[in-house]
């Protein structure tokens, strides 16, 4: 850690447009006072914008207006002035096609917020799975003071005397009903069960990992990610939060000195102890690719390969983020961390301190949740990355997720060109289809969907799921929700929509998958492998207008993020010229 507070007091951006007599000012400050702000108010204090991403339509974070008056309250604490300012807000229940192709216009829309307006220093204001790196990619780019503040999970759910958690069971329930297990009438009653408070997904799922991310990253306080949502104490980390950007806005400290390399590697190694989603691999890779630190698909093997899973959340094993919260929170998984010498202790946080002193004295009280580290979920906890001719820049699997028996295997392909095509076969009888066979989904990449979608995790046909049998290897190039597990292997980089080799697998195909040597092989021939290639052509029509266009024309591959290409890297925040 080098980091060296600047002086104070000094001039900050926001006088650029608040402070002087010039006609520009006036007209700028003049019509804030309309508010009612007394005129102390603009002598050069930090503005900070609460970047607030509650919606109506983006139920995970509908509590976020009520928790950002406490983040103002902890604002005007410290001597700062809120302005609360609502962002470009992408549902993960609600957006279509997909939630992820909104990612990056949330981004860009939130970079030009930031960029554009009078605010020295920024709350994030996040909790549903894009909200969280569409607003650190934004606030990497613009490099500003920023802290995360999350809305915390939803309580636990419980159906029928069983914990039950969000995403996780509507897949597990799904299944049963396919497999005559479960009535449709107790799928319906279990739809409340299972959200029955505020807040985020109370598994492991995207938006708690992605608040886990931040907290690793040192983008949010400690113990920020797994307090619930409607906990008292929330509110606290939201006061105390608020509290904390004018300081961090006085000192200076930035995006930059904290989203260092090793806090990229402190965040992708924490994935693995928590068992958290594969979704993260896309967004860390985008959020370094705004800060200019070179993480690739390989620091995420490398970094990950020895880190047990000592978390027993669902999806991977049995409690939730409640639970969680209760145990002592994600400081006891970063202190394990840290004890077993896979942190980097010195790496800068939002509160000015190093990770590990704000760790080291955690203290676990349930070692059912947080298991000791002889009897951890998984050894191989960290996202394998597997390559081969089917996948030249990677795919990626989590091994906390997926059975055991299928980390080695071979099988015949069964080939679907795309989601309509999968849903249109699967519940056929007639589909030449076993339990051995490896089910491939195509056109369903960053640009295929469009969009990169949550469907890499296919629903078993029935004809399997009657026989008892839980899992298949499943291959695609789509995500799958954080909510989800099996042995799901995703992101397969490049994309059939960009011509990538799983364009060509087509059915009847064996295909070698070999986690631990990290192998995923087409058995054809290099030559045949080249000649289908070279006869491909895409099976749908690309757009020719409107986002939907700018995003299938820029988009990059999941293996460095799926960001646009003229979006990476850092642009600061210059303040521009007056509007009049
Ligand atoms: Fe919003 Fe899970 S759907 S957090």
């Amino acid at each position: 850690m080098s980091f060296k507070p600047a002086e104070w007091p000094r001039r900050l951006r926001s006088q650029e447009w608040y402070g002087g007599t010039t006609k520009d000012v006036i007209y700028h400050r003049g019509w804030l006072k309309n508010q009612g702000y007394p005129e102390d108010l603009f002598d050069g204090r930090p503005i900070i914008g609460v970047l607030n991403t509650w919606s109506d339509l983006t139920p995970c974070n509908g509590h976020l207006r009520e928790l950002a008056e406490k983040v103002k309250a902890g604002i005007w604490e410290a001597g700062g002035f809120p302005v609360e300012v609502p962002v470009f807000s992408a549902s993960e229940n609600t957006f279509r096609p997909t939630a992820m192709m909104f990612r990056n216009l949330a981004a860009l829309s939130i970079e030009e917020q930031i960029r554009g307006q009078p605010i020295d220093g920024c709350v994030l204001m996040v909790g549903c799975d894009k909200t969280t790196p569409s607003l650190l990619m934004a606030a990497a780019s613009c490099d500003l003071p920023s802290i995360v503040v999350t809305g915390g999970p939803m309580l636990n759910g419980w159906f029928q005397g069983e914990r039950v958690g969000a995403g996780t069971h509507l897949w597990r329930f799904s299944e049963a009903v396919k497999a005559g297990e479960m009535t449709q009438q107790e799928f319906l009653d279990a739809e409340a069960a299972v959200t029955r408070s505020s807040g985020t997904c109370n598994t492991m799922g995207t938006a708690s990992s992605m608040a886990s991310m931040s907290e690793a990253l040192g983008m949010a306080l400690s113990g920020n990610a797994a307090i619930p949502a409607v906990d008292s104490r929330r509110r606290v980390m939201a006061q105390l939060s608020g509290r904390r950007i004018v300081q961090m806005v006085k000192d200076d400290l930035k995006p930059s000195d904290i989203l260092t390399r090793e806090a990229f590697e402190n965040a992708i190694r924490c994935n693995g102890a928590v068992g958290g989603s594969t979704n993260t691999v896309v967004h860390l890779l985008a959020i370094a690719g705004r800060t200019g630190v070179d993480i690739t698909l390989d620091d995420w093997d490398r970094c990950g390969r020895d880190v047990a899973t000592i978390l027993n959340l669902q999806p991977s094993g049995k409690y939730l983020m409640e639970e969680f919260f209760y145990a002592g929170g994600l400081p006891v998984v970063l202190k394990r961390l840290g004890e077993a010498d896979k942190l980097h202790k010195d790496a800068l946080t939002v509160s000015g301190s190093t990770i590990w002193d704000e760790v080291r004295d955690a203290k676990n009280w349930n070692e059912d949740v947080i298991l000791p580290a002889d009897k951890p979920l998984t050894a191989q906890g960290g996202i394998a990355v597997l390559k081969g001719n089917l996948a030249p820049k990677g795919a990626v699997l989590k091994p906390s997720a997926a059975s055991p028996h299928l980390m080695q295997h071979r099988g015949r392909a069964v080939v679907f060109e795309d989601i309509d095509d999968y849903k249109a076969q699967i519940n056929d009888d007639a589909l030449d289809i076993d339990e051995t066979c490896i089910m491939v989904l195509k056109n369903c990449g960053p640009k295929g969907y469009p969009g990169m979608a949550e469907v890499g995790n296919m629903g078993l046909p029935p004809k399997v799921l009657k026989k008892g049998i839980k899992d298949m290897i499943r291959i695609s190039d789509a995500r799958m929700s954080g909510t989800a597990y099996g042995t799901v292997i995703l992101h397969t980089s490049p994309e059939a929509a960009a011509s990538g080799p799983l364009a060509v697998v087509r059915t009847g195909d064996m295909i070698e998958v070999d986690v631990a040597a990290r192998r995923l092989h087409l058995e054809i021939s290099d030559d045949e492998l080249s000649a289908r290639l070279a006869e491909w052509t895409p099976i749908h029509e690309r757009p020719d207008s409107g986002y939907a266009w700018l995003h299938q024309q820029h988009v990059q591959g999941a293996d460095t993020g799926a960001d646009l290409d003229f979006l990476k890297g850092c642009r600061g925040a210059p303040v521009g010229k007056d509007s009049h």
